[in-house]
């Protein structure tokens, strides 16, 4: 793509999204200039927003008038008319497409449970490798403001009660370090670096920047920790209008975890890659305490495939489980979300195993793209679907001035879904790995007490996968409860290895493995 035609889609994604980095103006605009966009706001049926207008302080005119500046109401208008119609009630065409769902063909597939052992050393090995030439990456999503969970502080600073305390931020960074040191000790190589992209959204960005200053980057280095932010989409009533929080202000909400593609080219972050000569990127989500960060053997298996994305799945819990499924649909690589999916097609069994559902392969949003895909970004970012969330949204009346707080809801969020992407793709550039759910996959989503992918959950599963790997490596774990377990600190362990000099001791649960040595190696 030329620098001309580059520039120009990055400005129509800089109007879709606003692009929360720009710093609050306080000159107000000129009358012309605020014309020119009142009319833009006429033209499509949304001028309600100048409402207040007149009755703002200067300095709120100039920050409402930035923010409106920021948004295109026609395109507002279409994609909330487009995401509105994709939640309407199927019609026969579109019920045939679902009933010719398939999972995905074996050709796309590979298995952690029953791939050669020499496969999966092969894969680590070339992962390490390529960590150890600097080429990996691992872009973070964390522009969630997990309203499940009950907390309005960023997710990835939530201590889920290891006996460490440590946050999820904090197990992530360990993990970072804990695999430069291993392929620094694989290739000898000095100064290993695996660029932590860390996307936060206007609700999460400067907490979870203090949060990094204050614990000094976990022992990361701060040039190679870059926070950036995704952008933001105005909220929108069941009658189609723009809707305000305040007199001065659009109600907005992150445009979903698919805007991290519009979020790569807008901030710095596909400039900082190439720069730095990433060739391979991981990319995952921040509620996921048993994630792998930068997985070697994902990064070698999708790399040696030469696919431009890959996936991990763990088998589906149950056929209620609230995750998305990988599977094929109209031939295409793609995804069908728990909330999308009806029952029949949730609950139907494998035609040649009764015992097991035949979509299983639940996403759990570890994807790996060559870089070379994520430079076809602006080629395609603003043609992703969006999809609605149904809400509940304080918001102004502008007839009467007064703030209204809705008790059902009343309106809608705007969200790209990040593996909307997938069917983009054609199969042979696509694949997928399964791997354990006990090693990889424990999402934090629900408040403490629910008993489900909550913070107890969360412990109980790194608790009980360091005593896993203490019993592997030879070691006796003596305890007074079944659920009592053993925390190995990142730093000693990524995986399980290196833990040898525990061989035949006794470890009493609950215990904390941590690392005191001042290097990490
Ligand atoms: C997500 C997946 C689902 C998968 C499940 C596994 C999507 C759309 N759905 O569902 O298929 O089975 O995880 O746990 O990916 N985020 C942002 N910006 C946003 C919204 C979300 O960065 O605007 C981040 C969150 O911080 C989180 C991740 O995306 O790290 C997932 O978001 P969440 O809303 O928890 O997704 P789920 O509905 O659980």
């Amino acid at each position: 793509m030329t620098k001309a035609i580059m520039g120009t889609v990055e400005h129509v994604l800089e109007t879709l999204h606003l692009a929360s980095d720009d710093a609050v103006p306080v000159t107000p605009p000129t009358s012309k200039k605020l014309q020119a966009l009142k009319e833009k706001y006429i033209k499509a049926k949304q001028e309600h927003v100048f409402a207040f207008y007149d009755s703002l302080s200067v300095s709120e005119q100039a920050a409402l008038y930035e923010q409106l500046s920021g948004f295109d109401p026609e395109r507002i208008n279409t994609i909330t008319e487009h995401a509105l119609n994709s939640t309407k009630p199927k019609d026969d065409k579109e019920k045939a497409l679902e009933s010719g769902l398939e999972p995905l063909p074996e050709s796309a597939t590979a298995s952690i449970l029953d791939s050669a052992p020499q496969d999966i050393t092969k894969w680590f090995e070339a992962g390490l490798d390529l960590i150890a030439e600097n080429k990996v990456g691992v872009v973070l999503m964390a522009g969630g403001q997990g309203t499940r969970l009950g907390s309005s502080d960023p997710k990835g600073c939530f201590n889920i009660g290891l006996p460490s305390e440590k946050s999820l931020f904090q197990i992530q960074a360990e993990r970072i370090r804990k695999v430069e040191s291993l392929a620094h000790k694989k290739s000898g190589k000095e100064d290993v670096v695996v660029p932590w992209y860390v996307m936060t959204s206007g609700p999460t960005r400067e907490s979870t920047e203090k949060y990094f200053k204050e614990n000094s980057y976990f022992g990361l280095k701060e040039e190679n920790i870059i926070i950036f932010e995704q952008g933001v989409l105005p909220c929108i009533s069941n009658e189609g209008k723009i809707l305000l929080e305040s007199k001065g202000r659009v109600a907005v909400a992150p445009d979903g975890n698919g805007g991290i593609y519009q979020a790569l080219v807008t901030s710095s972050v596909m400039k900082d890659m190439r720069k730095r000569g990433i060739q391979h990127i991981h990319a995952y989500c921040v509620d996921n305490c048993l994630v792998k960060v930068a997985d070697p053997v994902f990064i070698g298996f999708a790399a040696s495939k030469d696919v431009d994305i890959a996936t991990k799945v763990v088998r589906k819990r149950s056929a209620k489980e609230s995750v998305g499924l990988i599977l094929l649909k109209n031939g295409k690589p793609d995804v069908v979300e728990y909330s999308e999916i009806d029952a029949a097609t949730a609950e139907a069994k494998d035609p040649k195993y009764q015992d097991v559902l035949k979509f299983r392969a639940a996403n759990i949003v570890n994807h790996y793209y060559s870089f070379r895909f994520l430079q076809t970004i602006p080629q395609w970012a603003d043609k992703l679907p969006h999809h609605v969330a149904r809400k509940k949204i304080p918001y102004v009346d502008t007839e009467k001035g007064t703030i209204v707080k809705a008790e059902k809801p009343n309106g809608i969020k705007l969200e790209q879904f990040v593996f909307d992407v997938f069917p983009t793709l054609e199969l042979n550039k696509f694949a997928c790995l399964e791997v354990r759910r006990e090693d990889e996959f424990s999402p934090l989503k629900n408040a403490k007490g629910t008993g489900e992918d909550d913070q107890d959950t969360s412990k109980r599963d790194i608790m009980q996968q360091g005593k896993r790997w203490l019993e592997a490596a030879g070691a006796t774990v003596t305890s007074e409860s079944d659920d009592s377990g053993i925390e190995v600190s990142p730093l000693m362990s990524y995986g399980g290895e290196g833990l040898e000099k525990l061989n035949g001791g006794t470890v009493r649960a609950p215990a904390v493995l941590e690392k005191v040595a001042k290097n990490d190696g």
